[in-house]
């Protein structure tokens, strides 16, 4: 057995973190001064790609300072890159500082973020409501929580959906599960990210329950989808949700939310806004109105770990209604009932989580940090980028625009001289890869309008022209190369 801690040991302790807390605060700062001038990603050498996944169980206590320089030396050289302004891969922006501060103290906390008097718990409550207000839409207490991201958030926001929809049909999903429901219908856009479709099947709607929302150059052709709603409803099943992109993944497009939100309305159907990217492009002047309509869905995921620069985790949920969360949700057994009896309850009957992270501290930090206005033009400046970034790529003969970027997203592909056109694809497919091989740029790939295309997100705060002509000049290169290796 282990001896108790003595009061004396409690110190040295203390002094031991406090020590190497100070090391490595320090070495952090010199690690985010010096990634603009490392590669922007590099494959990890094999043998500490081995090394880290052999590690022995550790039998015997190793000092912090010694926990410290091996986690300074094998783990933090070695990043996913999205810390470099060159990093336009996914939606990945790199850290806010005060959101990287805020962890640390977080941690120290360390509280489950459910119910009780502390303060963790209110301020999510002033967080969530600062993110609704940030983009527009409307918040009453209880309306909403943070999770650990966009999918998360849509299984929430989805469950109640399909939780109010059934119940409307008088069926109760809690009690019964789906058998002997009605099969609920979903009208999703093409370009829904996946999480929709996952978060459908998950709650056992099926991918076959969706319906593609007819969107041609970003218009809705509502008779069309009326029409789809009124087949399926003369089929038997229930029409139930109908969702639009707030900035699609592959092009960063808004879908038209205002037409939506109509037809939503007028047959009854639950309308959800996927914001996890781009929700926040309503602080933009230039591109606000296109997300009118917004305010009028039914939920509203938006990620703050992505356009804000929140550490991952941050994800959240917003509803018009918190009912309709704690509806799907909430179920209190004895040894959980503290809190319950407030107004709006625990945290815990309005999602998926019991025990949940203190994410709010990061993310008041960040938003803090910034305020509104500074969030506003880092917003706008990475959507003028995307405006130069795409006139680059218009410029250049070897490279093609895919669309017109309206937010911070540019869809483009390669198209070297000498390239035969039947080697175009493959080419492109290839190209993501051979540019974050090379370390100067790092950009993905992904199939838009059915065509191999490559998709730059603009999302660092210090990303400048210069990072564009160098992406311009790494994609034109290695395309290049890839087509000269045949
Ligand atoms: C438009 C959109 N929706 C949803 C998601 C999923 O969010 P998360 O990765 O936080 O689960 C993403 C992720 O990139 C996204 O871009």
């Amino acid at each position: 057995m282990s001896e108790p801690v003595t009061s004396a040991a409690h110190e040295d302790e203390l002094q031991a973190f406090r020590s190497a807390a100070h090391a490595l605060v320090d070495s952090v700062a010199d690690y985010l001064a010096g990634l603009p001038s490392r590669p922007v990603w590099q494959p990890l050498p094999d043998a500490l790609r081995r090394q880290l996944l052999d590690l022995p169980v550790p039998e015997h206590p190793a000092a912090l300072d010694d926990l410290v320089t091996t986690a300074l030396r094998d783990v933090l050289p070695h990043a996913m890159g999205n810390g470099h302004p060159a990093f336009f891969g996914w939606v990945n922006p790199p850290p806010s500082p005060a959101g990287v501060i805020a962890s640390l103290a977080a941690a120290a906390m360390n509280p489950s973020v459910v119910s009780g008097d502390h303060a963790d718990i209110f301020l999510e409550r002033a967080v969530v409501r600062w993110l609704a207000e940030l983009v527009g839409f409307p918040h009453a207490p209880g309306a909403g929580l943070l999770t650990s991201g966009g999918s998360a958030a849509t299984i929430v926001c989805f469950a109640a959906a399909r939780g109010r929809a059934l119940a409307t049909a008088g069926h109760d999903v809690r009690r019964d599960g789906l058998a002997g429901a009605p099969q609920l219908i979903a009208y999703v856009p093409a370009e829904a990210h996946s999480c929709v479709r996952r978060a459908l099947e998950l709650l056992g709607l099926g991918s076959g329950a969706m319906r593609e929302v007819p969107l041609e150059g970003g218009r809705l052709d509502a008779v069309a989808l009326r029409a789809s709603i009124a087949a399926d409803r003369g089929s038997g099943a229930v029409p139930a949700l109908l969702v639009g992109s707030a900035g699609t993944v592959n092009a960063g497009v808004i879908d038209p939310l205002e037409a939506l939100v109509d037809v939503a309305t007028a047959e009854g159907l639950w309308f959800h806004v996927d914001g996890a990217y781009g929700a926040f492009g309503v602080l933009d002047p230039a591109i606000a109105a296109r997300y009118r309509g917004m305010d009028r869905a039914d939920s509203v995921v938006l990620d703050p770990h992505k356009w804000l620069g929140v550490p991952v985790d941050a994800g959240c949920a917003l509803v018009q209604r918190g009912d309709d969360l704690r509806d799907a949700f909430s179920l209190i057994p004895p040894y959980l009932r503290q809190g319950a009896d407030a107004p709006v309850g625990t945290f815990a009957e309005y999602g998926l989580e019991q025990t949940r992270p203190f994410r709010a501290l990061k993310t008041w930090a960040t938003i803090a940090a910034q305020g509104r206005t500074g969030i506003a033009a880092q917003v706008a400046r990475a959507n003028a980028l995307a405006r130069e970034l795409a006139t680059l790529v218009e410029r250049e003969p070897e490279l093609e625009l895919a669309a017109a970027p309206e937010t911070s997203i540019v869809a483009f592909r390669a198209r070297p001289a000498g390239c035969p056109p039947a080697r175009l694809e493959d080419v492109n497919r290839a190209l993501p890869e051979a540019v974050q091989a090379r370390g100067r740029a790092f950009v993905t790939g992904t199939v838009f309008g059915g065509r191999e295309t490559l998709r730059a997100c603009i999302l660092h705060p210090r990303t400048g022209s210069e990072h564009l002509a160098t992406l311009v000049a790494e994609v034109v290169a290695t395309a290049r190369t890839v087509v000269a290796a045949g």
